[in-house]
């Protein structure tokens, strides 16, 4: 099938590489000019495991193509996939000027029946919306059907996740949307679940929120654990065997960050305060979230009241492993705060330091490796859990830094290990506890 995708951010290039690579003609167009050549010469301008070879690989094959005209792509286009950006606004309601934008080009410029497919992640009713743009911008006596078909792919797992997913979610009022969607997933060998385009709008906020919800909910019982002396790890692998709790999503740390979490939580709460109703599940999600992501902080001040002058190593930087992306990372507001307490910053991550940076405006604090950022240090503050972090031997605290204090926002270590090798360790909600003894 012909297929026009807007928008090469994570959704709508993964989306696209993933429909060329089940054999769909495929058109991906982008505003930005520069981007858009990166991607005809076959590099990506994200970093995403797997990605550049995907993209070489559908290039080759000609499957896909990459242009900044929309209006020529839309003319023939058998479908069109809407997947650019919803940023949250400065009230946390979802900014939909870009999806409002496309949807009016679209409408302008189609000139054969086609379905227009939004991948975005959009409030409930905004499918409605786009409905009513495209076809009140159409120039001629065409058929178009609108259906919301969100997305569930993960940073740092994009490409897995987008060939391997778990569902696909077709919201559609009609059964013509229907079957072509079921003709353009055909060989994707996922579930197709077919329910109204309201549903499946919400199905998306629903679901991130739940685990955003899950992921706060663990975090309080590991804040928790660290008051009465229990170990959240051993609380979580006991909780995860029962299959209505499930295992994942139970991993305790310093908050959830990404594009995604922190925005679609306050949407989804700012959407139902719109309707008259208070989510507070989601809302007090937020506020644990919030106060989590200082938690190392809060440790560190117990140890060291007055941060001025003192040497803090910093190790991991983006939201989590696997990404470049520092959107909500916990690190970034934590860094700002050393840098105002005056405390002398040794960062280091293994892709994100050029960008981090800039973001708080001194290169001066970046090292160019572990080791470098472990030189001297008081303390050492862990923000993600990069293998190249979790693989750090207790040796190398102790060999580099001044104090060996280790602040681990992302529980790498074995903390019976750190502890024999005399390391002040904390972790979250995992305290030292006395070895059980055998009867
Ligand atoms: C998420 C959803 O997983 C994905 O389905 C949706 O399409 C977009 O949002 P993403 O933000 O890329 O994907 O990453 P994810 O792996 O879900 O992690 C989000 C945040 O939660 C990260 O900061 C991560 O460190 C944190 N997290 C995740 C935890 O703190 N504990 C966990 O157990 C899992």
């Amino acid at each position: 099938m012909k297929i026009v995708v807007v928008g090469v951010g994570y959704v709508g290039l993964v989306s696209a590489l993933g429909f060329a690579h089940h054999g769909h003609t495929v058109t991906a167009i982008d505003l930005d000019a520069t981007k858009i050549a990166r991607l005809a010469a076959g590099e990506s301008p994200i970093f995403e495991p797997g990605l550049e070879a995907m993209l070489q690989e559908q290039l080759l094959s000609r499957r896909i193509q990459f242009t900044t005209d929309g209006a020529g792509a839309y003319a023939d286009a058998e479908a069109i996939v809407i997947g650019v950006g919803t940023p949250e606004n400065e009230d946390g309601s979802a900014n939909l000027s870009a999806v409002y934008q496309a949807a009016h080009e679209i409408g302008l410029n189609i000139q054969q029946d086609c379905l227009v497919i939004v991948k975005s992640t959009v409030p409930v009713g905004t499918n409605d919306k786009i409905e009513a743009i495209v076809r009140g911008a159409l120039r001629s006596a065409v058929n178009v059907d609108i259906v919301s078909n969100p997305e569930f792919l993960a940073q740092g797992s994009a490409v897995h996740d987008t060939l391997h997913g778990s569902r696909i979610i077709v919201g559609s009022e009609s059964a013509k949307a229907e079957v072509k969607m079921r003709e353009i997933y055909m060989d994707y060998g996922q579930p197709i679940i077919s329910i109204s385009r309201k549903s499946a709008e919400l199905v998306k906020y629903a679901s991130n929120d739940f685990l955003a919800l899950k992921i706060s909910f663990v975090n309080e019982i590991a804040n928790l654990c660290d008051i009465l002396g229990a170990d959240i790890e051993e609380v979580t692998e006991g909780m995860g065997y029962d299959a209505r709790i499930g295992s994942s999503f139970l991993r305790a740390g310093i908050g959830y960050g990404g594009s995604c979490f922190p925005k679609d939580t306050k949407a989804l709460h700012w959407l139902a305060e719109d309707h008259g109703f208070v989510l507070r599940t989601i809302e007090a999600a937020i506020k644990i979230n919030e106060k989590q992501k200082y938690m190392l902080l809060h440790k560190l001040r117990k140890e060291m009241p007055n941060l001025a002058g003192k040497k803090i190593a910093v190790l991991g930087l983006t939201f989590k492993p696997n990404t470049d992306d520092l959107r909500e990372a916990p690190s970034i507001p934590n860094l700002r705060i050393l840098q105002q307490e005056g405390a002398i910053i040794q960062a280091y991550d293994p892709i994100a330091m050029v960008q981090t940076a800039k973001e708080l405006n001194d290169t001066s604090i970046m090292r160019d490796s572990i080791e470098a950022a472990l030189e001297g240090a008081d303390a050492c503050l862990i923000f993600t859990e990069w293998d190249i972090i979790r693989a750090i031997t207790p040796d190398t605290f102790q060999k580099w830094m001044a104090n060996p204090l280790v602040l681990d926002g992302r529980n790498c270590f074995n903390k019976n290990d750190m502890e024999v090798a005399g390391i002040a360790y904390q972790s979250i909600g995992r305290p030292l506890i006395k070895v059980r003894q055998l009867q």
